[in-house]
């Protein structure tokens, strides 16, 4: 049933009876985990030292590392296992985890935190669902659609993707094969993922045609159908140190970068890059986002964040660092091996050289648009240098005096304008001395590779007139024309000065702000994450909200039923603790003691009764102390009369936990024993009378009684006779098949017997012949009914006859 599946997920922190639900709820609603959540703001109680303890521990009892995941997400999860131990102090937790190994592996699985279900984010579905159609429909008719689905849980998203897939396929004359793969970090999960048997309530995520379409129902549960289940390769993987699979068109990556630290989000974004073909498709979270890695793709659905991969080859610069442990035999090695950074980057560097040659000879870089640097051709020493401080690759940083102003704003207007920009005498210094230039900055249209990026080009142009040294200039009188432009070149250079601090310190507020919307982005994050942690705790709490209302709703049920069954059997019953409180009572009941609801708690004996017991309280005592029954026949003040038993109240532990008492009305019974004490006397009286032989006979035709004719006829007393079945007396000369058909004909047929003849060699008086006659007797309703048998000696009739 439900809590059986509840329990082999390993997800539930207690195993516990209905009635020590309550007091373990209200225990872990008071630990510090919800107590912490309560407040508006939370001090971290937990360490980073002791929180990075506990990574430790569990680094080495599972092999993974959530040294990247966020510091928040792992001290609340820690918390949260601190609760349900009821574990104040996170040290304690610490030896806790030392001394219980299987608690790491509880930890291991909490910070997992594996929510999910089918079609997660309806919207989000929809619109993935436009975006793959035109992906599926631009692929060649032999393509396979390959997907990858990291962080898939229990196998809910990897379905989902693979039925939306089926859907776009479906539309489609030649479809496509498709192949999916599927994989976590959690073995159970994928365990579950492979099986495919999700519960009932899917209902509630699954559209029906869906349901109908790739499910069989079984049990009450729903199975992915074979087709489907095909479709899809479950394996365990940890996205961080594992190799990732190639060549997919998608990548579904859903709530799994929300858990980690930027810097590790940053790591893999490159890394889903390097696996999508182009224009292969990345899918987030609604709180996830790509961050600084714009340059790698394209966003097609902001809110529900569909991208697509850009076609730049500024990837060569993020090669993807990960993964680090490559296995051999790994099918996934092989592909990593083959597309491998040194075969792509030569064939890069081979296209790179043949668009600049063909475009320009003269230096020239190629950089992205924020000036990244992504190639070289050239020897550009001379307009550019090394920034100073940490290694940058960025042209505007390393441009020199005089280049940094143009090339900036050339960079701008042909961003903006698409189209070439060409800055004529461009004095740049280098080495202390001016050199012109012509700048100019293009954007590559094609080849596809390129596209998007900018063509930096420096032509050397005719040497200035060099300046004459300042000794003449002094001896020559300056003309006015001269006067002027020295003035204006002065001025020049003062407004370039001007602007060249405003663009720094427009560069400066322009890197403040930046990092202030990452600490916004972060702290929106964090959010996130707390908001999703939220929803599953309250997922969580629902879940056992709901069976505790099954349950109870079942305990009520038991308890209805429990009550009519009491209340059927007439049996006054009353339920004692063991200090011989009232716990419970049928209604018979309060016909002995007087009962009312209220009385429930009060000792029995503070309570009015009907029944003339003095030892009630005594005998109790003694049947709780010897746990031993006890039974009697008990009179009420007004002369009932009524069977007592007291029996020990066991529970399904088998702990003795009271009594029961019950009394049963015995009035009918000793009615009925008088009756038939009455009626045989009666019996008895008539059958002596008689002056034939005579017998009463049971049911079994066992002899209840027989008169003093028949001990004398027959020579024998009624000890030999009374109790035995009729054949079995003398020497058996009764035992006739044909008079026993007869007899027994006559109790339920209500035959009659009429002068049967038997003859027989008696032992005691020789050989006679006797006529019988049988009668059923009813007495009254409720006594069985008899048989009398008469038995009339015709020997000597016939004599006297015959003489
Ligand atoms: C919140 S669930 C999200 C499940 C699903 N993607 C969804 O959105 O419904 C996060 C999943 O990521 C898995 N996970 C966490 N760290 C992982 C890692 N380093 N490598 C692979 N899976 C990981 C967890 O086991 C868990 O199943």
């Amino acid at each position: 049933g439900t809590p059986s599946s509840a329990i082999a997920t390993g997800l539930v922190d207690y195993v516990l009876s209905p009635a020590a639900m309550p007091e373990q709820l209200i225990a872990y609603t008071e630990g510090p985990y919800l107590k912490a959540a309560g407040v508006a703001v939370h001090e971290p109680a937990i360490s980073t030292e002791l929180t990075e303890k506990v990574l430790v521990l569990l680094r080495s009892r599972t092999g993974h590392d959530f040294f990247f995941y966020k510091s928040n997400t792992l001290r609340r999860r820690i918390e949260r296992r601190m609760n349900v131990h009821l574990i104040d102090e996170p040290v304690q937790y610490l030896y806790f985890l030392h001394e219980n190994p299987h608690e790491l592996d509880l930890l291991f699985k909490e910070l997992l935190i594996s929510v999910t279900s089918f079609f997660r984010d309806p919207d989000a579905w929809e619109a993935l669902g436009l975006v793959l159609k035109d992906l599926i429909q631009s692929r060649p008719d032999d393509h396979t659609v390959r997907a990858w689905v990291p962080g898939c849980a229990t196998g809910e998203e990897a379905y989902s993707l693979a039925m939306l897939l089926r859907e776009c396929l479906d539309e489609l004359q030649r479809p496509p094969s498709l192949q999916i793969f599927g994989t976590d970090l959690d073995a159970e999960a994928i365990e579950a993922a492979r099986t495919g048997r999700y519960p009932d309530g899917i209902r509630a995520d699954v559209l029906p045609r869906r349901l109908e379409k790739y499910f069989t129902q079984d049990d009450g549960t729903y199975c992915i159908r074979k087709e489907v289940r095909d479709t899809v390769i479950f394996a365990l993987q940890n996205v961080i140190r594992d190799p990732p699979f190639t060549k997919l068109d998608v990548i579904s990556c859903r709530n799994l970068l929300i858990y980690m630290k930027s810097d590790l989000q940053e790591r893999l974004l490159p890394i889903f890059h390097h696996a999508l073909k182009p224009d292969g498709l990345l899918f987030l979270g609604p709180s996830e986002t790509i961050g600084s890695s714009g340059h790698l793709f394209e966003t097609l659905d902001k809110r529900w964040k569909v991208f697509r991969r850009k076609e730049s080859i500024a990837d060569l610069h993020a090669l993807p660092k990960i993964p680090a442990h490559v296995k051999a035999s790994d099918e996934r090695t092989m592909d990593v091996a083959h597309s491998g950074p040194s075969v792509k980057e030569s064939r890069h560097e081979t296209t790179m050289e043949r668009v600049l040659l063909q475009q320009l000879a003269p230096p020239s870089v190629v950089v992205n648009e924020r000036g990244d640097i992504i190639y070289i051709h050239g020897r550009t020493g001379m307009y550019l240098e090394p920034s100073r401080g940490q290694p940058r690759n960025n042209i505007l940083e390393m441009a020199r005096e005089g280049l940094q102003l143009e090339l900036t704003a050339a960079m701008r207007q042909c961003i903006a304008s698409d189209t070439e920009v060409v800055c004529e005498r461009v004095r740049v210094k280098t080495n202390g001395e001016f050199r012109t230039i012509r700048l100019t900055v293009a954007k590559f249209h094609e080849p596809e590779t390129v596209r998007g990026l900018l063509l930096v080009t420096f032509h050397p142009m005719a040497p200035d007139v060099p300046e004459k040294p300042e000794k003449s200039t002094r001896k020559r009188k300056k003309t006015p024309d001269a006067e002027r432009t020295e003035q204006l070149q002065n001025e020049l250079q003062r407004i370039q000065e001007a602007y060249r601090a405003s663009v720094e310190e427009m560069k400066t507020l322009n890197e403040e702000l930046q990092s202030n919307n990452e600490e916004l982005q972060s702290s929106n994050e964090e959010l996130e994450t707390s908001k999703e942690e939220l929803e599953s705790l309250n997922e969580e709490l629902t879940t056992v909200n709901a069976q505790l209302q099954s349950k109870l709703s079942e305990l009520s049920q038991v308890n209805d039923d429990m009550q009519n069954l009491l209340n059927s059997t007439d049996i006054a019953t009353i339920f004692l603790d063991t200090d011989l409180n009232i716990r419970r009572y049928t209604a018979e009941a309060t016909r002995l003691v007087t009962l009312r609801p209220t009385d429930v708690g009060r000792p029995i004996f503070e309570l009015a009764s009907n029944l003339q017991y003095e030892d009630l309280a005594a005998d109790s005592h003694e049947v709780l102390r010897t746990l031993i029954r006890k039974e009697s026949i008990v009179h009420t003040v007004s002369g009932a009369s009524y069977l007592m038993r007291i029996v020990p109240y066991r529970t399904t532990e088998n702990v003795i936990d009271g009594l029961v008492l019950t009394f049963v009305d015995i009035e009918r019974l000793i009615r009925v024993t008088r009756e038939v004490e009455g009626s045989g006397e009666f019996f008895k009286h008539i059958v002596e009378t008689v002056r034939h032989p005579l017998l009463v006979l049971d049911q079994e035709l066992r002899i209840v009684f027989v008169n003093d004719v028949f001990c004398a006829t027959f020579r024998t007393n009624r000890d030999e006779t009374q109790g035995r079945v009729v054949y079995d007396l003398g020497n058996g000369q009764w035992d006739i098949p044909e008079l026993r058909k007869l007899l027994e004909d006559v109790l339920p047929e209500n035959a009659a017997l009429n002068d049967y003849e038997v003859k027989a060699d008696f032992p005691t008086i020789g050989r006679r012949k006797m006529l019988l006659n049988a009668r059923r007797m009813q007495r009254g309703m409720t006594l069985p009914a008899m048989i009398l048998l008469a038995i009339e000696d015709t020997t000597e009739d016939r004599g006297r006859t015959a003489e």
